[in-house]
């Protein structure tokens, strides 16, 4: 079976949240159980920095906005997964990431620069692709790639397509004079079609043309039929409910490993699991916080936007000191929260600790070195996080919501709150100072978060049997 991931995003090549790492994890997994599953992305300079070596194996004419392209092909680092890269410099070659300026501003040609991606992997699905290789399916994600479902539609369906959601906040709304440019019939300028509210959603097209929808929880799958997670689309979800499946993410093992783990001072694993006291050690050292093997230690590592809920954690900063416990958050994001979690560090010097940024490395210290990991997410479609927390040793404390209600066990393996609120997050907190205060329960419920298997492999299955289903009803 010939698979097509399109992507915005993938790790180790460019990354700005999760969608990076299932998009540089599972089509490897796919691959490990014998489909061929090959990416394609778009050329920013960080992904064209990084790639070995490429060859250019065709030239796109006749591309939204008149863009011209190129395509490259490599392979994604670390694996054989072949990667089609599409360069058009005027559309990707920006200082600044993947969406956004330097100055977390929105670029102005979202909309050109994404379509430009949705209609490059139409045409390498249809019959007239310049490639010899041909996919069975097309595997779209998030409204970055919304439009590519929509424009197979009008070549006449030659393949079917799947489109993800990894996150329903993003819609990719922009004013109908983006249909302008887009080469789509004005039709689909309709309730039956893209149109919302007024708008062009790149979303909502993926999700209207798209044979299948997935979401990467089950719990998430439910939840975006109603409102308020629905966020508006829950119509048109509740309506394609019987195609609309939720498939948990899985993490990389290899990447996220404690016993093998390069960025981590000191190595542990479930038989010998006193790394960690090192790895706490090392961390507090590093953030500045007091040396204090017995102080619970939490941590925090997010985008820093309102669906993460630092606000909460913020909520319960002064608590968690007074309790003598410490706490480190990493992240960046919207400027308001940033501030807000720098204020709340430098009233507890030594306390509580901050890096406003984004660094790989010490994220893997954090899951490392803290004692449990705080998640109090409003909505959270998987959660990977929470995940590296289970398999590091490092109880999460989580919000009953998506993927976090899917993974985390209550009084097991972490600790569940129903209502995301500072006073349920601080109950929650309370319980897991108490519990880390008796060190054998600690232990044990460590123990039964690093015994679980999050691996790649149960969810490359449950793709593979979609993507069958799918194609046998053809
Ligand atoms: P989301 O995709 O909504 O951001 P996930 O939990 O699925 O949430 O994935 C977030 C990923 O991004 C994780 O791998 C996390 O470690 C990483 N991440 C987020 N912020 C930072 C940061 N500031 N520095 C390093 N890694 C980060
Ligand atoms: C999104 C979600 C997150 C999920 C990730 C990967 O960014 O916010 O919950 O884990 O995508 O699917």
């Amino acid at each position: 079976m010939k698979i097509l991931f399109v992507t915005s995003e993938a790790a180790p090549l460019i990354k700005t949240g999760g969608l990076a790492d299932v998009s540089g994890a599972l089509p490897p997994a796919l691959r490990e159980i014998g489909l061929d599953c090959r990416l394609l992305m778009p050329g920013y300079p960080a992904v064209l920095e990084k790639l070995g070596t490429a060859v250019v194996v065709a030239h796109f004419a006749g591309m939204p906005g008149g863009i011209e392209a190129r395509l490259l092909l490599s392979t994604l680092p670390k694996s054989d997964t072949p990667l089609y890269v599409l360069d058009a410099p005027q559309a990707y070659v920006r200082q600044g990431g993947p969406y956004q300026d330097a100055a977390g501003q929105d670029y102005v040609d979202n909309a050109l620069r994404f379509a430009l991606l949705s209609h490059a992997a139409a045409l390498l699905a249809s019959p007239g692709s310049p490639l010899e290789w041909r996919p069975d399916l097309l595997h779209c994600n998030d409204w970055q790639t919304g439009l590519a479902p929509a424009y197979l539609n009008f070549l006449g369906r030659p393949i079917p397509s799947v489109t993800t959601v990894h996150n329903l906040a993003y819609q990719g709304i922009f004013p109908p004079m983006a249909m302008l440019q887009l080469g789509l019939p004005a039709e689909s300028f309709s309730i039956e079609g893209l149109e919302y509210y007024g708008n062009v959603s790149y979303l909502k097209a993926g999700l209207y043309y798209s044979d299948r929808i997935t979401t990467v929880s089950p719990s998430y799958a439910g939840e975006i039929q109603l409102e308020p997670l629905g966020m508006g689309m829950q119509g048109l979800l509740s309506t394609r409910r019987a195609d609309l499946r939720g498939i948990l993410n899985g993490i990389d093992t290899g990447d996220w490993n404690p016993s093998s783990d390069l960025h981590l001072p000191g190595e542990y694993s479930m038989r010998a699991p006193s790394g960690k006291k090192r790895c706490k050690q090392k961390l507090q050292e590093e953030m500045g916080l007091g040396q204090e093997a017995d102080a619970p230690l939490f941590g925090v590592i997010a985008r820093m936007t309102h669906q993460k809920g630092l606000d909460l954690v913020l909520a319960v900063a002064d608590g968690i000191v007074h309790r003598g416990g410490q706490l480190v958050m990493l992240g960046t994001g919207d400027k308001l929260i940033e501030q807000a979690v720098r204020d709340t560090a430098a009233r507890h010097p030594g306390r509580v600790a901050c890096m406003i940024g984004y660094d790989e490395g010490l994220s893997h210290r954090i899951e490392a070195g803290a004692d449990s990991f705080l998640m109090p997410s409003r909505f959270e479609p998987c959660g990977l996080n929470q995940m590296y927390s289970l398999r590091y040793g490092t109880p999460p404390i989580v919000h009953a919501t998506g993927g976090l209600r899917d993974t985390v066990e209550d009084g097991v393996t972490g600790f569940v709150f129903q209502e995301p609120t500072p006073h349920a997050l601080w109950l929650a907190v309370e319980r897991a100072m108490d519990l880390f205060a008796q060190k054998p329960a600690w232990k044990k419920m460590m123990l039964a978060g690093m015994h679980r298997d999050f691996s790649w492999e149960n969810s490359a299955k449950a793709y593979q049997a979609l993507y069958e289903e799918i194609i046998g009803r053809q």
